[in-house]
Order: C-alpha cells, then sequence, then structure tokens
C-alpha cells in the first residue's frame, strides 16, 4: 500500500476505506472485507453511528491492530475541552481500541452554529485533543470541512498544526484554494466522497480517460485524488468495488489529462458547506 508523510512523520495509507452508512451486520461485514482485500486506513465518525461495528470488523478481520490506521471524529455537538476528552473516551469504547490513529474535529464550530464564541469552540476542543495525542490516545490529530477562515483563527493557538484536513473533494467539486492553502502550512488533503457518490460517471471526459486505460470511472477519479496527493476514503458496501476502488496503481494521468479533469465545471457538490449546518438540498 502507497503511503503519505503527515506532518507529525506518521505515514498515512494513500487509499482508504470510508464507512459513512455502513451500519449494522452489513457493515461489518464491509470492514472486514475491505481489510481483508488490503485497505489499511478506516474512516469512521462518532456520528455515522457505526464504531461499534467498525470495531467488530476489524477483530473479525484478522489483521493486526498495529497494521490499521483507524480514523474518527468528534460531532460538533460534543465540542470543547471536556466534551471532547469525553467524546474520545466513547469512541474508543465503542471501537474496542485503546487508541486512534486519527481523530478530527467533524465540523468546525462556526458564527451559525456556536456564534461569536466559535473560535474559542475549536480552540478548545483542539486543546484537549493535543492533550490526548500527549497521552498516546490520539497518534495524529486533523479536522474536517475547515476553510481556510477556520483554520487561521485555530492557529492562532494550536501547538500542534493539523496534519489532516478532510473535505469534499471529487471531480467537479474539489475546492483547488483550499488545497493550496493547506499545502502551504503542510495539512494533507483527505478527501472525502471521493466519486461524488456516483455523481459524476455520466460526463463525458471522465468516460473517455476511463476507456483509454481500460480502467472504470470510479478508478480515474481515485488515481486523480492520488496524483493530486491526497487521500482518498472512498466507500462501498459491494465486493467487487471494494476491490476495484484499491486497484489505482497500475496507470498514470498525464499533466493533460489532470487539467482537464480539473477544469471540470462544478458537478456531484453535496451541497454541504462549513459555515452552515449540512444543508441537505442537493441529495
Ligand atoms: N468528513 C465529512 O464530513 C465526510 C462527509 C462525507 C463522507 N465522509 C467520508 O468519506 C467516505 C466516502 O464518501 P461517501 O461515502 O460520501 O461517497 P463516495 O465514496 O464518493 O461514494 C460512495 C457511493 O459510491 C458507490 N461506489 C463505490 N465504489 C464504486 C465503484 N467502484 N463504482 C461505482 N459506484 C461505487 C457506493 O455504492 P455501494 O456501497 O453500493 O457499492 C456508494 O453509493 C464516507 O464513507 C465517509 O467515511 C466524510
Amino acid at each position: 500500500m502507497n503511503r503519505l508523510k503527515l506532518n507529525d512523520g506518521r505515514l498515512i495509507p494513500s487509499v482508504g476505506f470510508g464507512t459513512y452508512k455502513a451500519t449494522k451486520e452489513e457493515g461489518i461485514a464491509a470492514v472486514k472485507n475491505a481489510l481483508q482485500k488490503g485497505y489499511r486506513l478506516l474512516d469512521t465518525a462518532a456520528i455515522y453511528k457505526n464504531e461499534e461495528e467498525v470495531g467488530q470488523g476489524i477483530r473479525e478481520s484478522g489483521v493486526a491492530r498495529e497494521d490499521i490506521f483507524v480514523t474518527t471524529k468528534v460531532w460538533r455537538e460534543n465540542m470543547g475541552y471536556e466534551e471532547t476528552k469525553k467524546a474520545l473516551a466513547i469512541s474508543l469504547e465503542k471501537l474496542g481500541l485503546d487508541y486512534i490513529d486519527l481523530y478530527l474535529i467533524h465540523w468546525p464550530a462556526n458564527y451559525k452554529n456556536f456564534g461569536a464564541n466559535w473560535q474559542k469552540v475549536n480552540a478548545e476542543t483542539w486543546r484537549a485533543m493535543e492533550e490526548l495525542q500527549a497521552q498516546g490516545k490520539i497518534k495524529s490529530i486533523g479536522v474536517s470541512n475547515f476553510w481556510e477562515e477556520h483554520l487561521e483563527a485555530l492557529l492562532e493557538t494550536a501547538k500542534v498544526v493539523p496534519a489532516i484536513n478532510q473535505i469534499e473533494f471529487h471531480p467537479g467539486y474539489w475546492q483547488p484554494d483550499l488545497k493550496a492553502y493547506c499545502e502551504k502550512k503542510h495539512i494533507l488533503i483527505e478527501a472525502w466522497s471521493p466519486l461524488a457518490r456516483g455523481k459524476v460517471f455520466e460526463n463525458e471526459v471522465l468516460i473517455a480517460i476511463a476507456e483509454k486505460y481500460n480502467k472504470l470511472i470510479s478508478q480515474v477519479c481515485l488515481r486523480w485524488c492520488f496524483q493530486h496527493n491526497t487521500i482518498a476514503i472512498p466507500k462501498s458496501n459491494t465486493e467487487e468495488r471494494i476491490i476495484a476502488n484499491l486497484d489505482i496503481f497500475d496507470f498514470e494521468l498525464s499533466i493533460e489529462e489532470m487539467n482537464q479533469i480539473n477544469n471540470l465545471p462544478q458537478m456531484g457538490f453535496s451541497g454541504e458547506v462549513p459555515n452552515e449546518w449540512p444543508d441537505y438540498v442537493n441529495r
């Protein structure tokens, strides 16, 4: 498995397995299957309500704990210094683990949900995460859905620079300015919904590139993420797709093809805006 280096020196697999909506028996089977097919990075979150299933899938897979990079996230209703410490303890308990590889602030506190107090809420959440990292309960810490303004405010008091910013990133919506800002700060981008939840598969540019390399459109999307130096975390409950989504290392997009995909008009956007409560209008 290809790996990227985080700003704290640790390595993270460049393709991971998303688990949003992977719940109950299906969730356990998907996680177990993904690990047995070679995935070594798992992405869950307290709000996905499947940490127990992810933990069960890990145990049933037979893959050693230390070989798996487990990510979970603190939900915005549990932000703040004490609340974050409690939230991590609950996540560890549900997962059945004694440490997390990567813990993320799932959504930034912002003016709309926390009023004028928003910077402090992010800062206090982060302070708790820094302490939990120093105690070894979390190996790496990061954020998700943070725009430049949220990062700028966080960096005013942060002792540790976030290792990751997990954002919506796929052909048709890839936030290039935010990516460039994060690169300047040595924050790696992790791409959520790297397949745009299937909403870009009709695009003719992607279809033509996929045909040229005899690959799937999904593989072109994931290869494009990889060549952007981002970590993609596609989700699938389907065995053949789970296998296909890892099979992206035997071809290379040209600079022209990368640019063609970069320049696609907006499509597949989830409608989820970090400065708002999630807005599901486009689903
Ligand atoms: N931080 C955040 O706020 C945030 C937000 C959204 C997502 N995420 C994370 O990112 C992960 C991935 O995002 P996502 O689940 O929203 O969307 P996604 O990975 O872009 O797309 C998942 C959808 O695509 C289908 N699919 C998967 N592989 C395919 C393939 N090879 N060919 C055709 N269809 C395929 C899946 O169907 P089947 O399952 O039926 O195969 C599923 O319906 C999530 O699971 C979650 O871990 C994070």
